[in-house]
This record gives structure tokens, C-alpha cells and sequence, in this order.
């Protein structure tokens, strides 16, 4: 790997083989690690049922109504798919359970982990006032609150384990971050007055340097291990299709590939300026695009066209899952049968397929995931 983490390689090596392994070690698909936990920040790509515990005037996005949740769980979880999210199948692939809401009362062992993702949330402050704003007062839990919820999860580590244990847990764990899409979305596209102030070029270098310190706040704390994942081409996502008479938004999708575009260079930064960390990088964006404008690949023929959901492309915000008066359904639902045609559950989130071969690209691919993939980094 790099060259001078040969010293920290050789300490953790020795942790490892001293006995830290009986405690923590797992097993993975078909691949041994010593990766204890999963620490996730982020949005919707990620939530794993937060927004539903937000209250007082509640949750800008919710996913905690039938038909969401159906393909694994049976039932809504407050997931943004109908099954699991990638983390949950990250989780998994390491031989972890499928991730815990914090926010949910029933979490309660936080050794195996939690998330903190919340849906429509962002790195900036201006990205919650602005849905604020748009939805009556609604709410997301921005990075910095998830931040905040960390370190409160740290005390109650060491509290439960003492300081020794509850710190080599934090340090062998991963921590994902998954955010700046609704940045760009709502904090960007929708603020006239934003777009004046900062350039694409500026506004995106923000969204970096805002992950870049998100990194060094959990480095704080003594995370070591960071999956990283980039942005999606948000400009294709049923909602902004339908409302584009069809096409992709180019404009979100231009500043999503300038965000990735800075990722490399954040990940050189991060991995220089602190000793010890790991980090990588997901980039999808080429291949998702690629299935969304020219058709097929592993099946999926939809495009653009959500499985759930009301008017054009299925892309109205909240169509999936809404009922009328009467409590009768008035959504659009595909059939289980042809979901795998489906890229798109909902109006901007993708099926549990879809992140089912992401999680499988993060694993062990080599092209969607730099500068090395994860079972590579939960060996680290
Ligand atoms: C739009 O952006 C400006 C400039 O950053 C900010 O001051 C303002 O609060 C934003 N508007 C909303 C509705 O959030
Ligand atoms: C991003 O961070 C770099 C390094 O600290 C700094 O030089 C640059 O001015 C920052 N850019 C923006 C737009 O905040
Ligand atoms: C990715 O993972 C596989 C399986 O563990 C491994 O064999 C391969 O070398 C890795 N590729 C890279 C580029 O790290």
C-alpha cells in the first residue's frame, strides 16, 4: 500500500495477532478480516430508518410507508429502496448485520456499529434551511449533527468496553460517508442567490473540502478507515426526468462529475496529511449514466422509470407509497416479477439490486472503487 504505513501496517499486525482477532476478527464473503463495526454518515443513499424518529415538525423525507421495505425486510424500515442499501449489504458482505438507525430507541449496542444517515441531508447548514424553507419546517440531520451523535456514541463505547477496547474498535472499524447530493440538489439548483455567490467550480471544491473535514473530525476521534462514496448522476433520477420533459438533468449531473472529478486529489490529501488512514473512493457515475441513456446491462431496461411511484416517470417527490382519502392506494407499483428490469425504486433512489451490485463492485471489484477496493481495506 503506501509506503510509509509500513511501520503502523507492522504495529496493527501484532494487535492484530496478539489477540484482537479472537475478539474482533471476521469473516467476510469468502474473505478474512479484522474489521469489528461499520460507522455510517450520510443521506438517503444510506439511511437506514433515522428520518422516521425525527419529530417536532418531523422529517423532510420519509420512507416508512409500505411499499418500501418489501423485497428483504417485508416490511418499511425507513429505508430509501424496497430492500437493504448498500451499507446494509456492505455490512453484511463483512459478516455484520444489515446497519442500525441511531435514532431508532431499539439501538442499543453500538460494538457492531451504527448509522447516522438521515435522508436529504447535506454537508452545508444552507441545505437544511433551504428544505426547512421548502417543507413547512421539516427537517433533515446534517453531517455535523451526525458528527455530534458520534462522539456521544464514542462515550457510551467507553463506557461499556473502557477506553482501551472501545478505542482499538474505533480504530479498526469503517466509516462511510455518503453525502453532497442534496447539497447540489436542494442547497444549489434551487438557490438562485447560491449560484451568484459560488461558481460550480468553487461550490463543489466546498463539498470536498467539507467531506475532507468530516475525515479529519472522525481521525479525531480515531477512525483510521474511510469509504468515501461519490455522487451519482442525480441528473437522471425519475424526478429530475420527469420534470426535464424526459431527459437527464445535465446541469446536476455536470456538477456531480465535477465533485468526483476532485475526489483522487482528496483522497492523496487525506492520506497525506494523516498518518495511518485508509482511504477510498467510489466512483459509479459512468456506469450508472451508461445503463440510464443506452439501455441495458444485468438486466435492468427501465432507464429512468421508477418501479413505485406517481406522474411522469414515476418521479413525483413522496409518490411512492401515497393514498388517497380513503386510504387507497394511488401510486404506481411494478410487479415483483419485472422489478429486476428497474433501476430506480422511487423517485431518486435505486432498487436493493442496484445496490446489491454496487456493494458487490465495492468489495472486490477494481473499477468503481480507487485506489483499492474494500475487502482489500478491511485488511488494512
Ligand atoms: C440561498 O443561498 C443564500 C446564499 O448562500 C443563503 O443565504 C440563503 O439562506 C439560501 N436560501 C435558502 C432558502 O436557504
Ligand atoms: C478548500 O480547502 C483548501 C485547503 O485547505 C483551501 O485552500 C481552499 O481555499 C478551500 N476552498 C474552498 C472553496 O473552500
Ligand atoms: C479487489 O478484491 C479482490 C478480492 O479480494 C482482490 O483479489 C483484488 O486484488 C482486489 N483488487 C484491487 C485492485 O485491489
Amino acid at each position: 500500500m503506501r509506503k510509509d504505513s509500513g511501520f503502523l501496517m507492522t504495529v496493527l499486525t501484532l494487535l492484530v495477532v496478539s489477540g484482537a482477532q479472537a475478539k474482533y476478527g471476521g469473516k467476510g464473503r469468502g474473505f478474512d478480516h479484522d474489521v469489528p463495526a461499520i460507522f455510517s454518515f450520510g443521506d438517503s443513499t444510506t439511511d437506514p430508518g433515522n428520518n422516521q424518529f425525527l419529530e417536532n415538525p418531523g422529517a423532510a423525507f420519509l420512507a416508512n410507508i409500505a411499499p418500501y421495505g418489501q423485497t428483504f425486510f417485508d416490511r418499511p424500515t425507513g429505508r430509501f429502496s424496497d430492500g437493504r442499501l448498500w451499507v446494509d449489504l456492505l455490512a453484511q458482505g463483512l459478516g455484520l448485520p444489515v446497519t442500525a438507525a441511531y435514532r431508532d430507541p431499539a439501538t442499543k449496542d453500538y460494538t457492531k456499529g451504527v448509522n447516522f444517515a438521515s435522508g436529504g441531508s447535506g454537508h452545508f447548514e444552507t441545505t437544511k434551511t433551504s428544505l426547512a424553507a421548502i417543507f413547512g419546517g421539516r427537517t433533515v440531520t446534517n453531517i455535523r449533527e451526525q458528527l455530534e451523535q458520534f462522539r456521544r456514541v464514542k462515550s457510551t463505547l467507553i463506557g461499556s468496553l473502557g477506553e482501551k477496547k472501545a478505542e482499538l474498535l474505533l480504530d479498526r472499524s469503517l466509516y462511510v460517508i455518503s453525502s453532497g447530493a442534496n447539497d447540489i440538489a436542494w442547497g444549489y439548483l434551487l438557490n438562485t442567490t447560491m449560484q451568484q455567490v459560488y461558481s460550480p467550480d468553487v461550490y463543489t471544491t466546498r463539498i470536498i473540502n467539507a467531506t475532507y473535514d468530516t475525515v479529519l473530525a472522525l481521525y479525531a476521534e480515531g477512525a483510521k478507515k474511510f469509504i468515501i462514496n461519490g455522487q451519482n448522476p442525480i441528473g437522471c433520477t425519475p424526478a429530475n426526468v420527469g420534470r426535464n420533459g424526459g431527459t437527464c438533468f445535465e446541469p446536476a449531473n455536470a456538477l456531480c462529475r465535477l465533485v468526483n472529478s476532485k475526489l483522487p486529489d482528496l483522497q492523496q490529501r487525506l492520506t497525506r496529511f494523516c498518518p495511518g488512514v485508509f482511504v477510498v473512493y467510489t466512483d459509479n457515475y459512468k456506469f450508472l449514466e451508461g445503463i440510464v441513456k443506452t439501455g441495458s446491462a444485468y438486466g435492468f431496461t427501465k432507464g429512468s422509470l421508477a418501479c413505485c411511484g406517481t406522474g411522469p416517470y414515476n418521479g413525483d417527490v413522496g409518490g411512492c407509497g401515497a393514498f388517497d382519502a380513503n386510504g387507497a392506494p394511488v401510486y404506481n407499483l411494478c410487479s415483483k416479477e419485472t422489478l429486476g428490469e428497474y433501476l430506480y425504486w422511487d423517485y431518486a433512489h435505486f432498487t436493493e439490486k442496484v445496490n446489491n451490485l454496487q456493494t458487490g463492485f465495492y468489495i472486490n471489484g477494481r473499477e468503481f472503487v480507487k485506489p483499492f477496493n474494500v475487502s482489500t481495506l478491511a485488511r488494512c
